[in-house]
């Protein structure tokens, strides 16, 4: 599978995701989230959208500064002030992006933009050539690209690249398309908008209106999409975005059927998802594909039976893949040391007798407040409680 075989994977959770309603992270929210995003091997992490809140800049400027591997992509509308500002907060990353958009269906130029198709090609080549000016990552989107004209689509998008964009997205705001359009449109921009460089990703980005965002994602893989964006548990506006376990399990599962693959560590699904659905607030559903409790889960006899015999009879991913362990141990307020300290075991995790005892109490306050906590938020509490204890070491050995 050469390089051109790969879909990257774009994780919005921190930015689409957040949108949902009710949804607020603080910023040492939004950190951890990304430290477990990067565990989880995202190609790109959508850290925010700096200029629509301080507190957003602040969280996007921390994870640019703190979290090592994926790309941090800062969203920007496309003028001076939003491209500025997110060059600001993502300027200290390793990898910055500025991601940038502007609508060309013709229900938001008219009634939202109050722009003609000439404005929004103005616009979109300064703002992609501002962005320029500070990375060479940047990203374009025609938001509500699948209400809007192909033709105007591909015009825009070929101003777009020609400014230097090197990775066009394609969203469907509002959940419109079917697969067989929106893999229509797709193969359209990724035969008809040419780069002078090799570097030009065509990029999904699908909402779950219809139920469709999944399906429709995949058709852009189809299609020839290199970048699919989407969401932990398929949170986001509305019904959703994309959901991102859902991409990666059905590209990894059937990737023949595809002819590409992911790169992402998807043992770590599963800790990804119970992390954000313990500070979205939002709950995974029991039969969520890949994440929910259910997923692996067999009550009928004969399915019990068929997979006593064999475990594929029934079971087309292997629950480790994507993070479930054999066993069904909870951690919560309930537990006690033994459960514990196997499931620390389990993460890889040893701890001399003091800590422990500090890292469970500490469990303990979390569980009163949160319920059951996933293994990522077990692995945070640790980090918290040791490098405090350690931070406390180096004050009492200098007194
Ligand atoms: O759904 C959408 O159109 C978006 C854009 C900002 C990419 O989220
Ligand atoms: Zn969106």
């Amino acid at each position: 599978m050469t390089s051109t075989d790969r879909v990257r994977i774009f994780d919005t959770t921190l930015r689409d995701g957040e949108q949902s309603p009710g949804i607020a992270l603080t910023p040492d929210q939004k950190v951890a989230i990304a430290h477990q995003l990067a565990r989880l091997g995202v190609d790109i992490i959508e850290a925010g959208f700096p200029v629509s809140s301080p507190g957003d800049f602040e969280a996007v400027q921390r994870i640019s500064r703190e979290v090592d591997g994926p790309v941090v992509a800062a969203l920007a509308r496309a003028n001076p002030v939003d491209i500025d500002t997110a060059w600001e907060a993502i300027k200290d990353a390793a990898s910055p992006r500025i991601h940038t958009f502007l609508a060309t269906s013709p229900i938001h130029m008219e009634h939202k933009l109050q722009m003609s198709e000439e404005e929004v090609l103005t616009a979109v080549k300064s703002s992609v050539a501002r962005a320029r000016e500070y990375t060479d990552d940047v990203e374009y989107s025609p938001e509500d690209a699948t209400r809007s004209d192909i033709e105007f689509v591909i015009a825009v998008c070929q101003a777009a690249v020609d400014a230097g964009a090197t990775t066009i997205n394609i969203p469907d705001t509002v959940g419109f398309a079917t697969p067989w359009d929106y893999g229509q449109m797709i193969s359209r921009i990724v035969t008809e908008v040419k780069g002078d460089r090799e570097d030009v990703f065509i990029s999904t980005h699908c909402h779950n209106d219809l139920g469709l965002a999944v399906a429709n994602s995949l058709a852009g893989v189809r299609a020839g999409a290199r970048q699919v964006e989407g969401a932990i548990n398929g949170i986001g506006e509305r019904a959703g975005n994309a959901s991102v376990e859902e991409v990666v399990m059905a590209i990894r599962t059937r990737t023949e059927a595809f002819g590409a693959d992911v790169g992402v560590n998807t043992s770590e699904l599963y800790a990804t998802s119970q992390m954000v659905s313990d500070y979205t607030g939002y709950p995974v559903q029991y039969n969520k594909a890949v994440v929910g409790r259910n997923a692996f889960a067999h009550e009928s006899g004969i399915h019990q039976h068929g997979v006593l015999r064999k475990r594929e009879t029934y079971e087309i991913m292997d629950p480790t893949a994507v993070g479930f362990s054999s066993n069904s141990l909870v951690i919560g307020k309930h537990s006690g040391r033994a459960a514990f300290k196997h499931t620390l075991a389990r993460i890889g995790v040893e701890l001399s007798d003091s800590d422990f005892d500090r890292v469970f109490n500490r469990m303990k306050q979390v569980a009163d407040q949160n319920g059951a906590l996933g293994d990522a938020r077990i692995r945070s509490i640790v980090e918290e409680v040791v490098s405090d204890s350690q931070v406390m070491q180096a004050i009492n050995q200098a007194f």
